[in-house]
């Protein structure tokens, strides 16, 4: 009998996710394997809402997913194992093929005995393990068209510098990322003067002193900081903890905004502060195309994808992205190996960030450098100094 296997995005868009699909359906063709679109991710499943990939137009170079997304924690629904299960069977699925971000891949551990193919996909970059002597997953897809294009947004070349030097601004930029700092430590390529991260909470004192010395020397200032950053004392800078979404991450408010309002006003003795802005690019983080490293990577896994199921899993196995010379390449990851998607949620830690500095250290630039390029620096401007 001919396999049929389902296919469902999940979580936040990211630009290369119709190049996987894409993908994994003309492995299906060449393979005889029928490659079936769910609607709206797990909800599609569970809602038995699907679509013959046949029937929709897929543009690989076109960002976001024709087969939509929902944020769904089975965890929360009841008898979700018994839904699915039911639901697939009636579909007549044998497997699914799952791209989504910590959360919607952690529905795997509720559904262990489904053969299930996951990728993780999220311009935060925080779904792998990062340990001294091995990265498992280098980067997510998603990860390097965000952080080209986060690099670019406050590079003198392309973004931000300029404006800020000819007006003697100080921009406070918000980066995504809710938990972990890879999105905004990955602007670090447009040389940005200071960057933030949930990872390392902001002693404001000390930071005002380098902004203040930093704006005296070069008259203008860039600061990345991540939505989810926090005050030292471990207070959100800006978030509604009361307005929760369905896996309990609290509603961020606009951690740029807060900033800059308050070193507006703090700032005040030192200099004249109505250059003091913030800026939030927000969803265009996630939209666009796919870079090159995005759509070639979703193109190998989606393909790998299917090539996994034609052969026969039982279980859910993750498909990572594994570097190899200057490349990478897809390897498999069992879910079994996991207790929990706690295990495979990966964070910035001293080794790639110096709090001292608010910037990347040598080992953060190397690690960088093989997902995004530099924007390089020029020379512009009068030199104060
Ligand atoms: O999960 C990826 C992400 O980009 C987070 O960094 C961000 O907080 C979140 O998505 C916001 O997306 P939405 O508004 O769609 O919930």
């Amino acid at each position: 009998m001919r396999k049929r296997i389902g296919i469902l995005t999940g979580g936040g868009d990211v630009p290369p996710l119709n190049a996987v699909i894409h993908s994994a359906f003309e492995e299906g063709i060449k393979l005889s394997i029928d490659i079936v679109g769910i609607i709206g991710g797990w909800q599609g499943l569970l809602d038995k809402s699907i679509v013959d990939l046949g029937h929709v137009s897929i543009d690989s170079e076109i960002g976001g997913t024709v087969l939509r997304s929902s944020r769904v924690n089975l965890g929360r629904i009841d008898d979700a194992y018994k839904k699915i299960t039911k639901n697939l069977s009636d579909l007549h699925l044998d497997g699914l093929i799952v791209i989504g971000g910590e959360d919607t891949l952690s529905n795997a551990f509720i559904l262990k005995d489904i053969p299930q193919i996951l990728i993780p996909k999220t311009i935060d970059n925080d779904v792998g393990i990062n340990e001294p002597s091995r990265i498992v997953n280098y980067f997510t897809l998603g990860y390097p068209t965000a952080a080209q294009k986060i690099s670019a947004f406050v590079s003198l070349k392309e973004g931000l510098r300029t404006t800020a030097y000819s007006h003697e601004r100080i921009i406070i930029v918000e980066s995504m990322g809710m938990h972990a700092g890879w999105l905004a430590l990955s602007s670090s390529m447009g040389h940005p003067d200071f960057i933030i991260i949930p990872e390392f909470p902001l002693d404001y004192d000390l930071f005002k002193e380098r902004i203040v010395d930093r704006y005296r020397r070069e008259r203008n200032v860039i600061v990345v900081i991540s939505e989810g950053a926090r005050w030292l004392g471990g207070k959100y800078i800006s978030a509604d903890e009361s307005n929760t979404d369905n896996f309990g991450h609290p509603k961020f408010k606009g951690a740029a905004d807060v900033l800059a309002s308050k070193l507006k006003e703090d700032l005040k003795q030192y200099f004249d502060t109505r250059n003091v802005n913030s800026v939030n690019p927000s969803y265009l983080y996630r939209s666009g195309k796919p870079n090159e490293l995005d759509y070639n990577s979703a193109v190998l896994l989606g393909r790998e994808a299917v090539d996994i199921l034609s052969k026969g899993i039982t279980e859910p196995v993750f498909l990572t992205l594994q570097s190899a010379g200057s490349g990478f390449h897809p390897e498999i990851l069992d879910l079994k190996q996991l207790n929990n998607i706690e295990d495979f949620h990966r964070f910035v830690d001293s080794r790639y960030y110096n709090v001292d500095e608010y910037r990347p250290t040598a080992e953060g630039r190397a690690y960088l450098k093989k997902i995004v390029s530099e924007v390089d620096e020029v020379p512009y401007g009068i030199q104060w100094k």
